[in-house]
């Protein structure tokens, strides 16, 4: 095949691709609306008022007329109606009010990026959400998911549990109260069972059970031989 040809049908499809984007102008493409890291980190107020609230809401949520008590020409008096302006045009779509034009689909991408990042003023000030890790019986995963975030203010060489830090594999692996291969015989797996006499996180420190999703993945890495 020439190079030229290749060259050709390798970009067809592109091309196709961003035509079909930029004739997009209605408010029903089909197309996601599920923002992307960058565009979350990206968002600010100036950008969804420039390109959203000043063309379709400012005329009727402003200074002099706040309809509905809403007005998208502040970041603070915008953020506050966050709830609000999410369900009456993302949700419900009753915002922009009947009669107006409709958000098109860029419009909807851009506010809902704005709304799904908090509303923020500045780009970035609200913290990106963190990666997820998805709850499995990994020592990673059972160290994101419930280690670090309920035990480990306690079971640290300076916390109430010193004697028992869980922050790496090794100390937990090493600990009396992993028995690995054997769940029923490891205090790590008992003392978190909602019938356990003392149990973990103890219920005077306010922090909820653990779920029973948790407590299967426990048990689960144990039983495995409590590897990474
Ligand atoms: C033509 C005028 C008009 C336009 C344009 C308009 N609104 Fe409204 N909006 C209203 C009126 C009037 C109300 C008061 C409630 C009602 O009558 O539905 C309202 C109410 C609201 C509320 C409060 C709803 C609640 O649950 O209390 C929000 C939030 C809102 N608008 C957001 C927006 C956003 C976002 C846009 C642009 C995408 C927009 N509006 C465009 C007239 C408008
Ligand atoms: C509010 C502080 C606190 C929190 C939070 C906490 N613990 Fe504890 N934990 C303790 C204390 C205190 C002891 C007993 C003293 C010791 O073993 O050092 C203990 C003991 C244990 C023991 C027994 C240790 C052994 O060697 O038998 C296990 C297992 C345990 N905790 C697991 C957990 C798990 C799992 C979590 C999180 C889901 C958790 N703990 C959260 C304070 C805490």
């Amino acid at each position: 095949m020439s190079k030229k040809l290749l060259f050709l049908l390798l970009t067809l499809p592109l091309a196709a691709c961003s035509y079909n984007h930029g004739k997009d102008g209605s408010t029903d493409s089909g197309a996601s609306l599920q923002p992307s890291t960058e565009q979350l980190a990206a968002s600010s107020f100036s950008q969804v008022y420039s390109q959203v609230f000043s063309n379709k809401c400012a005329g009727c949520h402003n200074d002099t007329l706040t309809n509905g008590g809403v007005n998208l020409t502040h970041p603070e008096t915008a953020k506050s109606a966050l709830s609000q302006i999410n369900q009456s045009a993302l949700v419900d779509h009753s915002m922009p009010k009947a009669g107006s034009p409709p958000l098109t689909h860029d419009e909807l991408l851009i506010l809902t990026t704005w709304v799904q990042a908090g509303g923020p003023n500045q780009a970035g000030e609200n913290t990106p959400a963190p990666v997820v890790i998805p709850l499995a019986p990994t020592f990673e995963s059972i160290s994101a998911n419930i280690l670090q975030p309920k035990c480990v203010g306690c079971h640290n060489p300076q916390g109430k549990a010193k004697d028992d830090p869980f922050q790496t594999l090794a100390q937990l692996s090493g600990s009396d109260a992993v028995i690995a291969g054997k769940a029923e015989l490891s205090d790590l797996y008992n003392d978190i069972l909602a019938t356990a006499k003392h149990r973990m996180p103890p219920v005077s420190s306010g922090e909820a059970a653990l779920s029973d999703a948790e407590i299967e993945v426990i048990k689960d890495w144990i039983n495995n031989g409590a590897k990474d």
